[in-house]
Protein backbone atom coordinates (compact mmCIF):
# COMPACT_ATOMS: atom_id res chain seq x y z
CA UNK A 1 0.00 0.00 0.00
CA UNK A 2 1.38 3.38 -0.84
CA UNK A 3 1.33 6.61 1.60
CA UNK A 4 -1.54 9.48 0.20
CA UNK A 5 -0.84 12.97 0.73
CA UNK A 6 -4.27 15.11 0.46
CA UNK A 7 -3.64 19.21 0.00
CA UNK A 8 -5.66 21.84 1.84
CA UNK A 9 -5.32 25.35 2.88
CA UNK A 10 -6.62 26.76 6.13
CA UNK A 11 -9.74 28.64 6.71
CA UNK A 12 -13.23 28.07 4.86
CA UNK A 13 -11.70 24.90 3.10
CA UNK A 14 -10.46 23.22 5.80
CA UNK A 15 -13.35 24.36 8.08
CA UNK A 16 -15.76 23.11 5.69
CA UNK A 17 -13.59 19.60 4.25
CA UNK A 18 -13.29 18.44 7.39
CA UNK A 19 -16.69 16.98 8.56
CA UNK A 20 -16.44 15.32 5.21
CA UNK A 21 -12.86 14.19 5.92
CA UNK A 22 -14.41 12.63 9.03
CA UNK A 23 -17.72 11.02 6.87
CA UNK A 24 -14.95 9.50 4.65
CA UNK A 25 -13.25 7.54 8.13
CA UNK A 26 -10.18 10.22 7.80
CA UNK A 27 -9.36 11.60 11.26
CA UNK A 28 -6.44 14.67 12.11
CA UNK A 29 -4.53 13.44 15.15
CA UNK A 30 -3.84 17.07 15.65
CA UNK A 31 -6.51 20.21 15.96
CA UNK A 32 -5.29 21.92 12.59
CA UNK A 33 -6.13 25.67 14.21
CA UNK A 34 -4.00 25.47 16.95
CA UNK A 35 -1.29 23.33 15.47
CA UNK A 36 2.12 24.81 13.65
CA UNK A 37 2.61 21.72 11.94
CA UNK A 38 2.32 21.94 8.14
CA UNK A 39 2.26 18.02 7.60
CA UNK A 40 -0.52 16.28 9.49
CA UNK A 41 -0.81 12.93 10.47
CA UNK A 42 -4.16 10.91 9.99
CA UNK A 43 -5.26 8.16 12.23
CA UNK A 44 -4.76 6.13 9.08
CA UNK A 45 -1.36 5.73 9.07
CA UNK A 46 -1.21 6.00 5.16
CA UNK A 47 -3.10 9.15 4.78
CA UNK A 48 -1.63 12.64 5.07
CA UNK A 49 -2.51 16.13 4.87
CA UNK A 50 -0.54 19.08 3.93
CA UNK A 51 -1.59 22.36 5.00
CA UNK A 52 -1.31 25.37 2.33
CA UNK A 53 -2.20 28.45 0.93
CA UNK A 54 -5.23 27.69 -1.42
CA UNK A 55 -4.15 29.38 -4.24
CA UNK A 56 -0.94 26.61 -4.52
CA UNK A 57 -3.12 23.49 -4.02
CA UNK A 58 -3.41 23.09 -7.52
CA UNK A 59 0.44 23.48 -7.84
CA UNK A 60 1.11 20.89 -5.13
CA UNK A 61 -0.93 18.38 -6.83
CA UNK A 62 -0.33 19.03 -10.61
CA UNK A 63 3.23 18.14 -9.61
CA UNK A 64 2.47 15.26 -7.78
CA UNK A 65 4.11 16.83 -4.11
CA UNK A 66 0.63 16.05 -3.08
CA UNK A 67 -1.47 12.88 -4.30
CA UNK A 68 -4.95 15.22 -4.13
CA UNK A 69 -6.42 18.01 -2.80
CA UNK A 70 -8.96 20.85 -2.24
CA UNK A 71 -9.93 23.45 -4.20
CA UNK A 72 -12.08 26.26 -5.13
CA UNK A 73 -13.14 25.91 -8.71
CA UNK A 74 -12.21 29.86 -8.96
CA UNK A 75 -8.66 28.51 -7.87
CA UNK A 76 -8.61 26.00 -10.56
CA UNK A 77 -10.04 27.74 -13.23
CA UNK A 78 -7.11 30.06 -13.16
CA UNK A 79 -4.39 27.59 -12.84
CA UNK A 80 -5.56 26.04 -15.85
CA UNK A 81 -5.82 22.25 -14.64
CA UNK A 82 -2.74 20.88 -15.93
CA UNK A 83 -1.20 17.84 -14.79
CA UNK A 84 -4.42 17.15 -12.69
CA UNK A 85 -8.23 15.75 -12.80
CA UNK A 86 -11.29 17.42 -11.11
CA UNK A 87 -12.83 14.17 -9.93
CA UNK A 88 -15.52 15.14 -7.55
CA UNK A 89 -17.83 18.47 -6.65
CA UNK A 90 -17.79 18.60 -2.99
CA UNK A 91 -20.47 20.90 -3.09
CA UNK A 92 -18.72 23.56 0.18
CA UNK A 93 -18.09 27.40 0.08
CA UNK A 94 -20.71 28.00 -2.30
CA UNK A 95 -19.80 31.55 -4.20
CA UNK A 96 -19.98 33.36 -7.66
CA UNK A 97 -17.57 34.93 -9.37
CA UNK A 98 -18.55 38.00 -10.89
CA UNK A 99 -17.47 41.13 -12.70
CA UNK A 100 -18.36 44.05 -10.54
CA UNK A 101 -17.78 48.00 -10.11
CA UNK A 102 -19.27 51.00 -8.91
CA UNK A 103 -22.78 51.50 -8.65
CA UNK A 104 -24.61 52.89 -11.80
CA UNK A 105 -21.44 53.02 -13.07
CA UNK A 106 -21.79 50.41 -16.67
CA UNK A 107 -19.84 52.41 -19.06
CA UNK A 108 -18.05 49.56 -21.29
CA UNK A 109 -17.17 52.45 -24.31
CA UNK A 110 -13.68 53.37 -23.28
CA UNK A 111 -10.41 50.98 -22.79
CA UNK A 112 -11.13 49.15 -19.54
CA UNK A 113 -8.94 48.54 -16.25
CA UNK A 114 -10.03 45.77 -14.48
CA UNK A 115 -8.69 44.72 -10.89
CA UNK A 116 -8.28 40.65 -10.03
CA UNK A 117 -6.13 38.09 -8.51
CA UNK A 118 -7.48 36.10 -11.30
CA UNK A 119 -5.62 37.74 -13.92
CA UNK A 120 -5.83 34.66 -16.59
CA UNK A 121 -9.72 34.04 -15.94
CA UNK A 122 -10.26 37.77 -16.34
CA UNK A 123 -8.67 38.12 -19.18
CA UNK A 124 -9.75 35.62 -21.02
CA UNK A 125 -13.22 36.55 -20.09
CA UNK A 126 -12.95 40.30 -21.56
CA UNK A 127 -10.64 38.38 -24.41
CA UNK A 128 -13.58 36.35 -25.41
CA UNK A 129 -16.18 39.00 -25.72
CA UNK A 130 -14.15 41.32 -27.72
CA UNK A 131 -13.35 43.70 -24.93
CA UNK A 132 -10.02 45.40 -24.44
CA UNK A 133 -8.86 45.47 -20.77
CA UNK A 134 -5.95 46.47 -18.61
CA UNK A 135 -5.63 43.65 -16.22
CA UNK A 136 -3.90 44.42 -13.06
CA UNK A 137 -3.10 41.97 -10.31
CA UNK A 138 -3.63 42.00 -7.12
CA UNK A 139 -3.69 40.13 -4.06
CA UNK A 140 -6.40 40.83 -1.77
CA UNK A 141 -8.55 43.34 -0.94
CA UNK A 142 -10.16 43.72 -5.03
CA UNK A 143 -13.32 46.20 -4.07
CA UNK A 144 -11.04 48.87 -3.11
CA UNK A 145 -9.68 49.07 -6.58
CA UNK A 146 -12.49 51.06 -7.65
CA UNK A 147 -12.73 53.06 -4.97
CA UNK A 148 -9.25 54.83 -5.16
CA UNK A 149 -9.16 55.14 -8.95
CA UNK A 150 -6.94 52.26 -9.42
CA UNK A 151 -9.27 50.10 -11.91
CA UNK A 152 -12.82 50.39 -13.16
CA UNK A 153 -13.90 46.87 -12.50
CA UNK A 154 -13.12 44.25 -10.19
CA UNK A 155 -13.78 40.21 -10.77
CA UNK A 156 -13.44 38.54 -7.66
CA UNK A 157 -15.76 36.15 -5.66
CA UNK A 158 -19.54 37.23 -4.00
CA UNK A 159 -20.80 35.56 -1.38
CA UNK A 160 -23.71 37.39 0.13
CA UNK A 161 -22.78 40.44 -1.17
CA UNK A 162 -22.36 42.15 1.34
CA UNK A 163 -18.77 43.45 0.99
CA UNK A 164 -19.38 44.90 -2.51
CA UNK A 165 -22.54 46.37 -1.09
CA UNK A 166 -20.51 48.18 1.80
CA UNK A 167 -18.05 49.46 -0.28
CA UNK A 168 -20.65 51.08 -2.93
CA UNK A 169 -19.94 48.54 -5.52
CA UNK A 170 -22.55 46.16 -7.57
CA UNK A 171 -22.46 42.48 -9.48
CA UNK A 172 -22.63 43.42 -12.67
CA UNK A 173 -21.55 39.98 -14.66
CA UNK A 174 -21.54 36.53 -13.55
CA UNK A 175 -18.16 34.80 -15.15
CA UNK A 176 -19.09 30.72 -12.75
CA UNK A 177 -20.69 29.54 -10.01
CA UNK A 178 -18.27 28.33 -7.61
CA UNK A 179 -17.96 25.43 -5.23
CA UNK A 180 -15.06 23.60 -4.13
CA UNK A 181 -13.60 20.32 -5.62
CA UNK A 182 -11.55 17.38 -5.27
CA UNK A 183 -8.90 17.09 -7.55
CA UNK A 184 -6.21 14.08 -8.24
CA UNK A 185 -2.26 13.93 -9.76
CA UNK A 186 -2.89 12.15 -12.87
CA UNK A 187 0.35 9.60 -12.69
CA UNK A 188 -1.05 9.26 -8.97
CA UNK A 189 -4.63 8.39 -10.45
CA UNK A 190 -2.76 5.40 -12.53
CA UNK A 191 0.04 4.23 -10.12
CA UNK A 192 -2.63 4.54 -6.60
CA UNK A 193 -6.05 3.79 -8.28
CA UNK A 194 -7.42 1.50 -6.58
CA UNK A 195 -6.42 3.13 -3.14
CA UNK A 196 -7.58 6.72 -4.42
CA UNK A 197 -10.75 5.43 -6.22
CA UNK A 198 -11.46 3.90 -2.74
CA UNK A 199 -11.42 7.96 -0.99
CA UNK A 200 -13.20 9.21 -3.91
CA UNK A 201 -15.73 7.19 -2.94
CA UNK A 202 -16.03 7.00 0.62
CA UNK A 203 -15.96 10.69 -0.13
CA UNK A 204 -18.49 11.11 -2.62
CA UNK A 205 -20.63 9.20 -0.08
CA UNK A 206 -20.15 11.64 2.35
CA UNK A 207 -21.08 14.77 0.00
CA UNK A 208 -24.42 12.93 -0.54
CA UNK A 209 -25.30 12.75 3.29
CA UNK A 210 -24.29 16.07 3.66
P1 LIG B 1 -5.05 32.69 -0.56
O1 LIG B 1 -4.50 32.67 0.83
O2 LIG B 1 -4.37 31.68 -1.43
O3 LIG B 1 -5.14 34.05 -1.19
P2 LIG B 1 -7.84 32.92 0.18
O4 LIG B 1 -7.47 33.84 1.30
O5 LIG B 1 -8.65 33.44 -0.96
O6 LIG B 1 -6.55 32.18 -0.42
P3 LIG B 1 -10.06 31.58 1.39
O7 LIG B 1 -10.62 32.95 1.64
O8 LIG B 1 -9.99 30.59 2.51
O9 LIG B 1 -8.59 31.66 0.81
O10 LIG B 1 -10.88 31.00 0.18
C1 LIG B 1 -10.68 29.68 -0.26
C2 LIG B 1 -11.76 29.34 -1.28
O11 LIG B 1 -13.04 29.44 -0.65
C3 LIG B 1 -11.82 30.26 -2.49
O12 LIG B 1 -10.92 29.86 -3.49
C4 LIG B 1 -13.28 30.10 -2.91
O13 LIG B 1 -13.46 28.95 -3.71
C5 LIG B 1 -13.99 29.96 -1.57
N1 LIG B 1 -14.46 31.27 -1.06
C6 LIG B 1 -13.76 32.40 -0.90
N2 LIG B 1 -14.50 33.41 -0.40
C7 LIG B 1 -15.73 32.90 -0.24
C8 LIG B 1 -16.95 33.43 0.26
N3 LIG B 1 -17.07 34.68 0.66
N4 LIG B 1 -17.99 32.61 0.35
C9 LIG B 1 -17.89 31.33 -0.03
N5 LIG B 1 -16.75 30.77 -0.54
C10 LIG B 1 -15.69 31.54 -0.64
C1 LIG C 1 -14.08 36.88 -0.04
C2 LIG C 1 -14.08 37.63 -1.38
C3 LIG C 1 -14.93 38.86 -1.09
C4 LIG C 1 -15.89 38.34 -0.02
C5 LIG C 1 -17.23 38.15 -0.62
O1 LIG C 1 -13.18 37.45 0.82
O2 LIG C 1 -12.77 37.95 -1.79
O3 LIG C 1 -14.17 39.94 -0.62
O4 LIG C 1 -15.40 37.07 0.45
O5 LIG C 1 -18.15 37.67 0.34
P1 LIG C 1 -19.54 38.43 0.57
O6 LIG C 1 -20.19 38.60 -0.77
O7 LIG C 1 -20.30 37.51 1.48
O8 LIG C 1 -19.26 39.74 1.23
P2 LIG C 1 -12.78 36.72 2.20
O9 LIG C 1 -13.86 36.87 3.20
O10 LIG C 1 -12.32 35.33 1.90
O11 LIG C 1 -11.55 37.59 2.61
P3 LIG C 1 -10.08 37.54 1.98
O12 LIG C 1 -10.20 37.37 0.49
O13 LIG C 1 -9.51 38.87 2.35
O14 LIG C 1 -9.42 36.36 2.63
Amino acid sequence: MNTLTIALSKGRILTETMPLLTGAGIELCDDPDSSRKLILETRDALVKVVIIRATDVPTYVQYGAADMGVAGKDVLMEHGGEGLYEVLDLKLAPCRLMVAGKKGDRRRNKRLTVASKYANITRDYFTARGIKAEIIKLYGSMELAPLVGLSDLIVDLVDTGNTLKANGLEPQELIADITSRLIVNKAAMKMKHAQIQQLIDRLAGAVNRN
